[in-house]
């Protein structure tokens, strides 16, 4: 009997530390060697001439989330809907594209509670074959919700809250923020934040449709850098006045990250997370002909190539430090045209988000190491280790060591891709990224010992993927309420 059941050998292993020749021997799903031979193996994969990365952490992915409302059924009844994305498509478009983990979100819906949505989501997310764990939305911070259900999640495991500082009907008012801030810091939990102004933005849509200017394009104008900036300033400052950890999502420009970088200069625990759009696509993009400009309409919008580059200083600096890909599952001919107005509508009415699971880490690669902006070592960090790190998943994720699992991208960092979306294998119709050419591909995805991915073809057994219960968060608690807040 061999030592080990995979041996993986004679690539260049690259970490967040740096990148060594070595070999990697598998054994029950998990890392069990790293050395510069290992031959005792029943099952050798030749990694010559590639990069052997540790799998992809996706920390913000919209997979099957359910919505009620929209359509009326017959009985009177609000409609419940699923996202376009399913867990097994998503797995599918995931491991084609390197990535072995998401932390997708539990929906709330507005007057209702959270428990009886985790324990559809995880039903849901136990479908799929990608290991997967949640960030819980909070759109009605009741009492019932902020004091017994979610202490009831974080015993699951479930330890981040996103909220939404903008969106009709999430949006949370600064009173149900700090609701939020508070109940996450007693039960231990990082908050997410989506950082827009809700009011300043309803104010310049107004104007916009009053002005008959409804097409896709003016998604953009209704929500200029400021509206970014001025929510990301007040989500950190009232997270620094509750001494409570948050991320900022899919930051977008400078100015929203420069308020994140002052912040942490201050000591403040903030991160930054920014995503692919941000560093190719731009407003622009959302003036296509026709409705073509709804398949880039994404919140934040996208801004311009002048800020494609200072985002990437942002990176490099460290002030965003995860790349997530905030994946949405609605296609051009489905949600995107049909779920309101269909291709009349304004832009206010088109849903927002786009799809980019399986283009992240090419995207990443090819704008970032490729082109001489970043390091492979963070590559590694910005796709795979630090979001397993924010979100409590490593060592077990995020890392090659002994002991983690053996989650595993083999990759050709030489190999020219044209991106189209038979490439992705999502569910959706369309990708955002359509002709954007790569440099460097994944030729093979290991999820926990298991090659699920070879030269584009996936085979994964549907209902493998595995729920990642997240531990504790290591925080100051509250020791009383002193002149400028909470703190010691
Ligand atoms: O436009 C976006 N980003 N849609 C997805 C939901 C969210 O805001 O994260
Ligand atoms: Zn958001
Ligand atoms: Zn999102």
């Amino acid at each position: 009997m061999s030592t080990y059941d995979i041996a993986i050998r004679g690539g260049q292993v690259a970490t967040s530390f740096g990148v060594t020749r070595c070999d990697i021997g598998i054994k029950d799903g998990r890392i069990a060697a790293i050395a510069e031979s290992i031959t005792d193996a029943a099952q050798v994969i030749d990694a010559g001439g590639l990069l052997v990365l540790p799998g992809g952490v996706d920390s913000h992915c919209h997979i099957e989330e359910t919505s009620r409302g929209g359509y009326t059924m017959s009985d009177g009844e609000p409609q419940i809907t699923v996202n376009e994305e399913s867990f097994v498509t998503a797995s599918t478009s995931a491991f084609a594209g390197g990535t072995t983990s998401v932390v997708c979100f539990i929906p709330q819906w507005k007057g209702f509670g959270v428990w009886e949505r985790y324990v559809d989501a995880r039903k849901r997310g136990e479908t799929g074959m990608l290991d997967f764990a949640f960030h819980q939305i909070i759109s009605d911070p009741t009492d019932v919700v902020m004091k017994q259900e979610v202490p009831k999640l974080v015993a699951e495991g479930v330890r981040s809250l996103k909220v939404f500082l903008t969106y009709e009907p999430l949006h949370l008012g600064d009173a149900e923020y700090i609701k939020v801030l508070l109940a996450a810091r007693e039960h231990g939990c990082l908050v997410t934040v989506h950082c827009e102004n809700f009011d300043a933005i309803g104010w310049r849509t107004r104007a916009l449709l009053d002005a008959g200017m409804t097409a896709p394009k003016y998604h953009a104008w209704s929500r200029p850098r400021v509206v970014e900036r001025e929510a990301t300033h007040r989500a950190i400052a009232l997270a620094e006045l509750v001494d409570q950890p948050i991320q900022v999502f899919h930051v977008s420009c400078e100015d929203a990250a420069e308020e994140i970088a002052r912040a942490q200069a201050r000591g403040v625990k903030v991160w930054g997370e920014t995503c692919p759009q941000y560093v190719t696509l731009t407003a622009a993009d959302m003036d296509r002909a026709g409705f073509e400009g709804a398949k880039f309409m994404c919140s934040p919008a996208p801004r311009d190539t002048a800020e494609h580059a200072r985002i990437w200083e942002m990176i490099r600096r460290g002030t965003l430090d995860i790349v997530s890909s905030d994946h949405c599952g609605f296609s051009y001919e489905g949600d995107k045209g049909k779920g309101s107005a269909g291709r009349d509508a304004s832009f206010e009415k088109i849903p927002n988000g786009i799809p980019g699971l399986a283009a992240r880490l090419p995207i990443i690669f090819s704008e970032g190491v490729s082109k001489g902006r970043i390091s492979i070592e963070k590559f590694v960090e910005l796709t795979s280790t630090n979001p397993a790190r924010l979100m409590g998943l490593y060592p077990k994720k995020g890392a090659i060591q002994p002991g983690a699992d053996a989650d595993l991208v083999l990759w050709d960092p030489a190999k020219k891709v044209t991106i189209t979306n038979a490439l992705m294998q999502h569910a959706i119709d369309y990708t955002p990224y359509e002709g954007l050419e790569v440099t460097g591909w994944p030729i093979s995805t290991i999820r926990r010992g298991e090659v699920v991915m070879r030269d584009g073809k996936v085979q994964a057994e549907p209902g493998t993927g595995r729920f990642l219960p997240r531990g504790p968060y290591d925080m100051v608690k509250p020791r009383g309420i002193t002149p400028d807040g909470f703190g010691a």
